[in-house]
């Protein structure tokens, strides 16, 4: 079959990732798209179930930091673009463990970098698309939004781990003139997320009556954006940003840890058919995480006036649909966190 593009993505079997990898097969049956993915814990083939057997699909489970095997892979498939989203993602294993990031987050990046520089030796549609985050930026106080000039200042192993990534990536660009893009992102939510983030975490702690654990006061803020609207801000942005630029992606939709946790104790009660109120007894106040960053909040208004990009759902929709999602697959929680269904899909892609 001729594909009109060939794309690898990487960390394709992650939460974000497979939800970009679904809409990318369905949109663009045209592209052959290349999961690229190292089956870490947070990586989950079983999220691509719904599409691994179109024809346009092929999965490569190899790790992003292996320079031999990526030179090997760009060989195989000559991608015509990349869209890098392979990495450590969580905060709190930052903190316990900043050495994957170090190695995952920025040499991965510069290995990935590197294959394409060498093989893309004319640079002619090409692109090397980068998906980072908001973290990067550091901190807000009580007002205030991260625009895509703010300048820099991650405070968290993960966010210098993501910062780094990005400087290459912009340097790669300046320095051998890599067409590239960056997007940064606000919190994501919605089915397929690992749950040790806060909003799976809380789900499925309420529907096992498990302490609910808020970090220090509770008054952290997040701006919370449905995982579908991020996939499609990529989408767009990989077919009609600008090379070189970077674009801010948002949900507008602040919530401060504590008062997202009741909204969902409440519905979270309702779906469960339990007496209002019963999951919020759950909440238990816990040591706070070191370094935690107050407050990110997203002006997205470059991506809306350039792109039109706007989000399609707020929060409580968005909620809603995610409980539900979460409490009518629990073989699926408790697949990822047994581990057992990962090593059988590990095992059969083993080379
Ligand atoms: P995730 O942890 O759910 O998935 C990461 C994926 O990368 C997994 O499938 C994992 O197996 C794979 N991976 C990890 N190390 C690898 C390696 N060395 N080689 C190959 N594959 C490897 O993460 P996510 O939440 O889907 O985030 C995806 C990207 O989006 C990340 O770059 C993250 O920084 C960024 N981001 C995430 C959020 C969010 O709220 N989750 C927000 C903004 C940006
Ligand atoms: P998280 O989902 O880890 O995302 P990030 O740290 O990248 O923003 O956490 C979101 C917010 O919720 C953050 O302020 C930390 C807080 N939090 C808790 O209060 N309790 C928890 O158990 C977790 C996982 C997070």
């Amino acid at each position: 079959m001729n594909f009109d593009r060939t794309i690898l993505v990487t960390g394709g079997a992650g939460f974000i990732g497979s939800h970009l990898v679904q809409r990318l097969l369905t949109n663009y049956p045209n592209y052959r798209i290349v999961n690229l993915d190292k089956l870490t814990y947070a990586g989950n083939l079983e999220n691509l179930r719904e599409v691994e057997d179109l024809p346009n699909y092929v999965f490569e489970k190899g790790d992003i930091v292996d320079a031999a095997f990526l030179g090997d892979l760009f060989n195989k498939y000559d991608f015509d673009s990349v869209i890098h989203l392979a990495a450590e993602s969580h905060v709190d294993r930052s903190i316990a463990n900043p050495m994957s990031f170090i190695e995952t987050n920025i040499v991965g990046t510069v290995a990935l970098l590197n294959a394409a520089k060498y093989h893309w030796k004319d640079f002619e549609g090409k692109l090397f698309y980068h998906v980072s985050t908001d973290e990067v930026y550091g901190s807000l106080g009580e007002t205030g939004f991260f625009t895509e000039t703010t300048a820099y200042d991650p405070r968290s192993p993960y966010s210098a781990s993501k910062a780094s990534s990005d400087h290459l990536v912009r340097a790669y660009h300046h320095t051998y003139g890599l067409p590239i893009i960056i997007s940064n992102c606000s919190n994501n939510y919605g089915p397929y997320q690992f749950p040790e983030k806060l909003i799976p975490l809380m789900i499925n702690n309420i529907k096992n009556n498990k302490p609910l654990p808020i970090y220090g006061d509770g008054k952290y803020t997040r701006d919370w954006l449905w995982v579908g609207d991020h996939a499609a801000a990529i989408d767009l942005i990989f077919h009609e940003g600008e090379t070189g630029e970077t674009y801010n992606i948002g949900g507008n939709n602040e919530w401060k840890n504590i008062d997202l946790v009741k909204i969902l104790c409440q519905i979270v009660d309702e779906l469960l058919d339990r007496p209002a109120g019963s999951a919020e007894k759950l909440i238990t106040f816990v040591k706070d995480r070191p370094g935690h960053d107050r407050r990110y909040a997203i002006d997205a208004s470059k991506l809306k006036e350039e792109l039109n990009w706007e989000p399609s759902i707020q929060a409580e929709e968005g909620l809603r649909k995610t409980a539900k999602w979460y409490l009518d697959n629990s073989e699926w929680l408790e697949h990822v966190t047994s581990g057992a269904y990962k090593e059988y899909y590990t095992k059969m892609y083993e080379v």
